[in-house]
């Protein structure tokens, strides 16, 4: 099994994508960001989350605010709470520490990954303290960004729009990454079909999901005019425990921080000359999503 560290915002997809995580991969720990809401509800999210799993992962916060100022939330998406729409359990789980860049830094071994599956600032702020810790980590899978459409502007995805002088550093570190961004997550869609078999299944993280498609796509059907939902941040997770499940292709990727109209954005060279710069992300392109959904619903006991 894999060892990984999740750093999340949850988040229903990230909710989705720690039940994977504790399902198909030893999970060191979680650490938390600002990010779909405030650094003390997408915490709060994670520890619950924890708590529904019964796992004693500790959960460590982190930053409030992105590196150039305050964070913005993608609150209408996914609520206030971060969980909109979810029945809260009661729970007494309390964090291991508010310093997630020192876990970061100091719990991983050298074939363990990080997930990021939201804004990339605890990554960049580890970086900074430390710019070797990439060569001390197997590498960082990363939901963020796109080669194609974006999701905030026309170009720029949520979690690298959120924070881009962090995701700039996280690209350039020298690090093994994995790049699933919105072209690749928009392959794997959530439907009511799906929220209906889950309601089903009488267990407490099916439930859970259910509540949480059920939310999205109540969003989704106001903001897109269609009940169905991407499910970004487990594909995330899969190219760690399934790597198989992925089509990718190494690509030069940067990210823009200065655009007018491009801030945020993931710049892919795909060009065919042989003057493209070099490699340093493996981008996904494709995913076998019949098999990543029966993972999906294995880890929710609906198989
Ligand atoms: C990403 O942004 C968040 O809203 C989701 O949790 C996902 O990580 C998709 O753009
Ligand atoms: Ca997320």
């Amino acid at each position: 099994m894999p060892r990984m560290i999740v750093d999340c915002d949850p988040g229903h997809d990230d909710a989705i994508a720690l039940i994977l995580a504790h399902e198909y991969a030893e999970v060191l720990g979680v650490t938390t960001v600002a990010g779909n809401a405030p650094l003390a509800a997408t915490t709060a999210n994670a520890l619950m989350m924890t708590a529904l799993l019964g796992a004693d992962t500790p959960v460590h916060s982190g930053a409030a605010e992105a590196l150039a100022g305050p964070a913005p939330h993608a609150q209408a998406v996914h609520g206030s709470s971060g969980l909109g729409g979810v029945t809260r359990l009661e729970h007494d789980r309390v964090v291991a520490s508010t310093d997630a860049v020192g876990f970061l830094l100091d719990a991983p071994e050298p074939d363990d990954w990080i997930v990021a599956l939201g804004p990339l600032t605890n990554l960049a702020l580890a970086i900074e303290r430390d710019p070797g810790w990439v060569d001390r980590i197997a590498g960082i899978s990363i939901m963020g960004g796109s080669a194609t459409v974006g999701n905030v502007t026309r170009v720029a995805e949520f979690n690298i729009w959120a924070d881009p002088e962090a995701a700039a550093r996280v690209f350039r570190a020298g690090a093994d990454l994995t790049m699933c961004g919105l072209n690749l997550t928009h392959q794997f869609r959530s439907s009511d079909a799906v929220t209906e078999r889950l309601r089903g299944v009488d267990n407490p993280l099916a439930a859970l999901a259910a509540e949480s498609f059920d939310y999205l796509h109540a969003r989704m059907a106001e903001f897109i005019g269609s009940r169905d939902a991407a499910l970004h941040d487990p594909c995330a997770v899969i190219a760690v425990t399934h790597p198989e499940l992925l089509e990718t292709r190494m690509r030069a990727v940067d990210v823009e921080t200065e655009g007018a109209l491009t801030r945020g954005m993931t710049v892919v060279d795909a060009r065919v000359s042989r003057r493209r710069d070099p490699d340093n992300v493996r981008v996904a392109y494709g995913i076998y999503a019949d098999e990543a959904w029966d993972l999906v619903f294995a880890a929710l006991g609906a198989s």
